[in-house]
Formats: C-alpha cells, sequence, structure tokens
C-alpha cells in the first residue's frame, strides 16, 4: 500500500502529495525499515532517524543477573546520546557481573538496587521510580528474572517497579539457548506476552558459552531502536495539526507589553507528541526560548492579531487545532509610536478585546477538531464547560493555575501538570505528571475523541485514496 501509494503521490501533485510529502515517504523507508541513516558516534552506532522519539523520555534500565550485563553500559550511554534521561535499577546478580559505579557513572545517577531502602524519598523507591519512568526496559533479562515476573513477584527492587508500573515494559532476554527453548521459560515469555510486556529479542548466533542459538541479547543499537519505536504510536498518521503556543504580547509603546507567565512547555511537549503519533506538525509560537522540536514547522508571532493571522493562512489541509497558546484577552486600545515618559503620576491604559483565535478558527473551519486549554484560578469545571459550549469546540483541556496549583508549581513554566479533559459528553483527569508524558496523553485522548467524532463534524479534504489499486476521491 505504501510503496502503491508513494509511486501515485509522485505523479499526481495536490492534495494527497501535499499531505503526506514524498520526500518524508521516502526518507523515511530509507531511515527506517532498512535503517539507512547509520551514523557512527564515538565508536557507537545508532540510527538517527529513529532515535528522535527518545529525547527527553525518561527511560529505566533494568539490569538482571546475565553475562550479557556488560552491554547495559553501551545500551545507557546510547540511550543518554539519543536525549534520553536514565535511571538504572539493578539485581543483586546483575551486580555480580557489572558494577553500580560503572552504571552509575554512564546513567549520571546512582544506581538502585533495594527495595528496602531509607534513603529513598518516602522509603518508597519501587513506586517513586515506576512514576518517573516512561517506558521500563529490562536489559538484559534472565531466565529466572522473567519467570519472577510471570508469577507477579515484587520480592527485589527491579520486579516490584515492574509490577508497579503504568507505561509500557520491555524485556531483552539474554541466555543459553537451551534455558531459552525450555518449555518453562517458553510459558513465562507468553504468559507476559499476554500481559502486554514487550519482547524485544532475544537475536540468535554466538553465545558466550560456546553454543549457538537464540538467547543472545539484542544489540543495544536494535533495543534503542525499539524503545523509540515504543513513542511512536502512529495515533495521528496522515494528520496536519496546527498548535499554538507560548504566551503573546501586546504592544504598549515600542519598549513596553503586557505579558503573561506561560513559557510554552505544554505545546511544544504536546508538538513533540504529536510529531510521535504521526502527524505532521505545524506550531505558531509566541516568544519563546524552548527549542522547536524535531520535524516541527515553526512560525514565530509576537500579538494574538499576529497569531490569529498566521494560523488562519496555514489552516488548508488541518485536521486538528489545538490552541495551547496563553493569548493575552485584551491589549492597548493604542500602541504608542514613542516611549512614555514617567512625567505623570498616574497612568491609565484602556484595553480592549484581542481577537478570539479558537472561536474564528471553529465558525471559519467548523469540521477542524478543535481543542482549547482553559487555565483557571477558580471554578475550573464551570469555566471548562462553558468554554466548550460557548467556542463550539470539541474539547477543552483544563488546568488549574496560581495558588490554586500547588502541586504543579503554579502551572506556568514548571515541568508538571495536571490537566482535566472535557467534551460534550464525558471529561477524563489525567493527574500530575511531566507535561511530556501528559501531552502524550492528551494527543492520545485527543486521536480516540478524533475519531468518533460525528459524522457530520468528519473533513471531507480532496484526498486520494486506493482502493485495490484505483485511485478514489473522497
Ligand atoms: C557466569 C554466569 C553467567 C550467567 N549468565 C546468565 C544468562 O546469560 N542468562 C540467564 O538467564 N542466567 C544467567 N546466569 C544465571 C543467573 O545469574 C541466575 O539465574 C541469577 O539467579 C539471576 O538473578 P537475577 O535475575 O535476579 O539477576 C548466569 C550465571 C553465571 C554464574
Amino acid at each position: 500500500m505504501n510503496s502503491l501509494f508513494v509511486l501515485f503521490a509522485a505523479v499526481i501533485p495536490g492534495a494527497a502529495a501535499e499531505r503526506w510529502p514524498l520526500r518524508a515517504i521516502l526518507a523515511r523507508a530509507v531511515a527506517s525499515p532498512v535503517r539507512g541513516g547509520q551514523l557512527a558516534r564515538g565508536g557507537f552506532c545508532y540510527y538517527r532517524a529513529d532515535m528522535q522519539s527518545l529525547t527527553n523520555k525518561r527511560i529505566l534500565v533494568g539490569v538482571t543477573g546475565s553475562i550479557a550485563a556488560y552491554k547495559a553500559a553501551e545500551l545507557i550511554r546510547g540511550l543518554r546520546d539519543a536525549g534520553a534521561e536514565v535511571r538504572v535499577a539493578m539485581t543483586r546478580g546483575a551486580s555480580e557481573f557489572i558494577t553500580p559505579m560503572t552504571l552509575q557513572a554512564l546513567s549520571g545517577h546512582p544506581v538502585h538496587q533495594k527495595l528496602l531502602d531509607t534513603q529513598a524519598e518516602a522509603g518508597m523507591s519501587h513506586i517513586e521510580l515506576s512514576r518517573w519512568a516512561d517506558c521500563v526496559l529490562v536489559a538484559p533479562a534472565s531466565a529466572d528474572f522473567i519467570a519472577r515476573l510471570a508469577q507477579g513477584r515484587a520480592d527485589d527492587l527491579l520486579s516490584a517497579v515492574c509490577l508497579a508500573r503504568d507505561v509500557p515494559l520491555a524485556l531483552a532476554p539474554a541466555m543459553n539457548r537451551q534455558m531459552w527453548a525450555d518449555a518453562a521459560t517458553e510459558k513465562n515469555v507468553r504468559t507476559l506476552q499476554q500481559r502486554g510486556v514487550l519482547m524485544f529479542g532475544p537475536a540468535a548466533g554466538e553465545q558466550a558459552c560456546g553454543e549457538v542459538g537464540p538467547g543472545r541479547m539484542e544489540e543495544p543499537a536494535e533495543l534503542m531502536r525499539r524503545v523509540a519505536e515504543v513513542f511512536e504510536t502512529g495515533l495521528l498518521a496522515g494528520k496536519t495539526v496546527l498548535i499554538t503556543a507560548g504566551p503573546t504580547r501586546e504592544a504598549v509603546d515600542p519598549v513596553r507589553y503586557i505579558g503573561n507567565r506561560s513559557s510554552g512547555k505544554m505545546g511544544y511537549a504536546l508538538c513533540a507528541a504529536a510529531v510521535e503519533a504521526g502527524a505532521r506538525v505545524i506550531l505558531v509560537s509566541g516568544p519563546s526560548t524552548l527549542a522547536t522540536p524535531e520535524r516541527v514547522e515553526r512560525i514565530d508571532v509576537e500579538s494574538a492579531e499576529q497569531m490569529l493571522a498566521a494560523v488562519l493562512e496555514h489552516m488548508d489541509g488541518v485536521d486538528i487545532f489545538i490552541g495551547a497558546a496563553a493569548v493575552a484577552d485584551y491589549r492597548p486600545r493604542q500602541s504608542e509610536r514613542h516611549k512614555i515618559k514617567k512625567d505623570q503620576a498616574h497612568l491609565t491604559l484602556e484595553l480592549e478585546r484581542t481577537p478570539d483565535i479558537l472561536a474564528t478558527v471553529k465558525s471559519r473551519r467548523p469540521r477542524v477538531f478543535c481543542v482549547g486549554f482553559a487555565a483557571e484560578t477558580a471554578n475550573l469545571d464551570a469555566h471548562a464547560r462553558r468554554k466548550l459550549e460557548d467556542k463550539g469546540i470539541d474539547m477543552v483541556a483544563a488546568n488549574w493555575v496560581g495558588p490554586a496549583a500547588p502541586d504543579t508549581g503554579g502551572g506556568f513554566d514548571s515541568d508538571t501538570n495536571a490537566l482535566r479533559l472535557y467534551w460534550a459528553d464525558g471529561e477524563l483527569d489525567l493527574p500530575v505528571a511531566s507535561k511530556d508524558r501528559l501531552a502524550r496523553q492528551l494527543v492520545a485522548s485527543i486521536a480516540q475523541r478524533y475519531e468518533r467524532r460525528p459524522p457530520g463534524r468528519r473533513q471531507h479534504h480532496n484526498i486520494v485514496e486506493l482502493r485495490g489499486g484505483t485511485p478514489r476521491k473522497t
């Protein structure tokens, strides 16, 4: 299907080619399955095109007692090189094969070893670690550890973390081929897979014991590629998402403006999450010092007026609009041409309303799925529901800000947040988490609501589909 589509898009420019740019498809085809984008860095190989989704991800690497434990060192270094934050938990067996000191130096953090650890904050490092991680990767995973997990045991730190987590868990088995082929291991692996645990490998080949067969741990570069894939959900594949982020600045005079405390972190995290979900992402950003996430097209603006103009200019082909920017509600009625001098005891600024970007987008493009943000200091439910109805939008992501949000540092410019999502006939709480994690959860909810939107709200792009090899316009 993909190769047919590529050929077709090559000869028919226009809507289809615009939504699935040929260059992007070819770049992916070259970079992904055959791993053509291999790079060497400091003697360590990884694949640039596949690794972007590891940036800022929190990976807990578990290490167990296998001869392959030395490869965990290369894995940890590679994950950090790719931009991930790494913590390590190792079993007592693992520390017979590689020292915690080595893994501490490579991860940049103390290695977690003890379940009953009085040093851990609140004495519960298994819960703290499992809440911290975006993904747990146990590499190498010994036969014994796999058996313990299959039984649901929690008698050491790493197995307790695995049991307490609510994020993806992947195992990279490493053992003698006979141990791997044993019916007990086979059954344990099947049990874990049925519970959603991912198995990365094992690979086949020469083993440390001198035998040849399946049971070797996958190479670190391959494990990294597989972890990166965990975050590439494909939930918005083929969709175009336009996101606004950051504050706006409304000029008072040439040197002063009315602004707000927004940093843009949530909107930028949403951009990265939407890219991971397979979308083409356009970011219209107010002033922000944040780096543009990979593969995002960014347009910089200052004022609410400019933001609206940039949004409308880029709306063609957009399926989902997310208004995450903290747009000023009011601006000075008049921006002075020259700097205002301090020669008056009192100064009154007359303010006027700025344009309502969300409402304008929804009224001009009713079929675009629109998501708004609401930052409130009181009556969160009532304000969020009113916003949903007044603007006729599809979803509101609301959060407490200021003194009402002590758990999340006031909401603005903090790395954590908590959201409550509202749509016409439902709502969902996303509890306190990093903005990166929240963004992924929000994107997943948006993708789900987008798929279930009423037929009257469906977009009718002039997309060319291939059915049974015949081009068809929808
Ligand atoms: C030299 C040596 C190498 C070992 N290599 C492996 C191995 O590759 N895979 C495995 O499953 N067990 C291996 N074992 C056995 C495990 O270390 C043993 O089952 C241990 O209890 C695992 O504990 P853990 O999973 O808590 O780390 C090896 C043992 C020794 C002495």
